[in-house]
């Protein structure tokens, strides 16, 4: 449609990126070199084709994987820096990236090391791309609660560099309510709160999201058209989501992008965003995702993409005298 590049060339803040999800094929290989770590992939072809997921958690094995050529904070940085640089093409004017410490300290990475590369990205990008930026540091679900407590506090020293936590990783069987204490922590250690619920997993983990670990956003939740009452509490309450189409499709959650559950959302007004999720794995950046969307689904318009890009300021983190600028 003529929207298209309208909305390309539009600027958007991007909520629900895995940085780690950003490392293309091309810069694992080139950092596995430079680390000297072994991959089991002959090359990058062939580390591409194994790119062909069927849930989330088959993705997830190849992301961590893909992660393991990540050690000195140079990597962080120039994995950031990257993406920033996609970003920039994109007219992303701020971004809030998720970052998982636990995936680099099992195999012996400080939590410096991870936050001040990523920090020095994100200070570059301000300086020479003039996107705004922020980190959110995120739990993996599927270990225990008492490793996301020792987390946090190993990474209370870079507090300030930091504005919230979030909770990804395998959402089945690893309901919010498992992290009620970390996220409590971070309540009053005065940190912002995000969780994964409604991916793959049932509306109750949005609703026990919403209700015991307090978040003021949900990744994804495009599961909760499923369930009548909690559409109706979140278009009650303004939660924003952060929807991740192209994510959706590659890992499955929806048949085709024909059957995303965003036009319901915004139909039943919900506060929906676009967002990538793990670009390099999942076949595109933020505007990859509003073209597949906007492409699929003749239904969206010009006040849909214009929802959603509004969606997008008025969910970030940015103090609300900043968003004025943008909105
Ligand atoms: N980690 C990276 N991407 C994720 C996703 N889409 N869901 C859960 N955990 C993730
Ligand atoms: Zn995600």
């Amino acid at each position: 449609t003529e929207l298209i590049p309208l909305l390309s060339r539009a600027p958007k803040a991007e909520l629900h990126i895995h940085i780690e999800g950003s490392l293309e094929p091309e810069l694992i290989f080139a950092l596995a070199q430079r680390n000297g770590v072994a991959l089991p992939y002959a090359d990058v072809e062939a580390l591409r084709a194994a790119y062909a997921f069927t849930d989330l958690q088959s993705f997830l094995d190849i992301y961590y994987a893909g992660a393991s050529v990540l050690l000195q904070e140079d990597d962080f940085h120039d994995m950031a820096w990257a993406y920033f640089l996609k970003a920039q093409a994109d007219h992303v004017v701020h971004a809030e990236l998720f970052f998982d410490p636990q995936t680099h300290t099992a195999r012996g990475v400080d939590t410096g090391v991870v936050i001040r590369g990523l920090k020095r990205a994100c200070d570059r990008a301000q300086a020479e791309l003039g996107i705004s930026s922020a980190l959110i540091l995120c739990f993996l679900r599927h270990l225990s609660e008492d490793e996301a407590l020792a987390t946090l506090e190993a990474a209370l020293p870079w507090r300030e560099h930091f504005i919230g936590v979030g909770l990804d990783s395998s959402e089945r069987g690893h309901p919010p309510e498992k992290f009620a204490r970390v996220f409590a922590r971070a309540a009053e250690l005065g940190l912002h709160r995000v969780a994964h619920a409604g991916e793959e997993g049932p509306p109750a983990y949005v609703e026990s999201a919403l209700d015991v670990l307090k978040v003021e956003r949900i990744d994804h939740g495009v599961r909760s058209v499923e369930s009548p009452a909690l559409i109706e509490r979140l278009a009650r309450e303004g939660v924003p989501l952060t929807v991740c189409p192209l994510s959706n499709i590659k890992l499955c959650v929806f048949r085709h992008m024909a059957y995303h559950s965003m036009p319901a959302l915004l139909a039943l007004g919900c506060k929906p965003t676009v967002n990538s999720d793990d670009p390099a794995y999942f076949g595109g950046y933020l505007n990859d995702n509003f073209v597949a969307l906007f492409e699929a689904l003749p239904q969206l318009g010009a006040r849909e993409a214009y929802a959603l890009l509004r969606n997008s300021f008025e969910a970030s983190f940015v103090p609300a005298e900043r968003k004025g600028a943008w909105m």
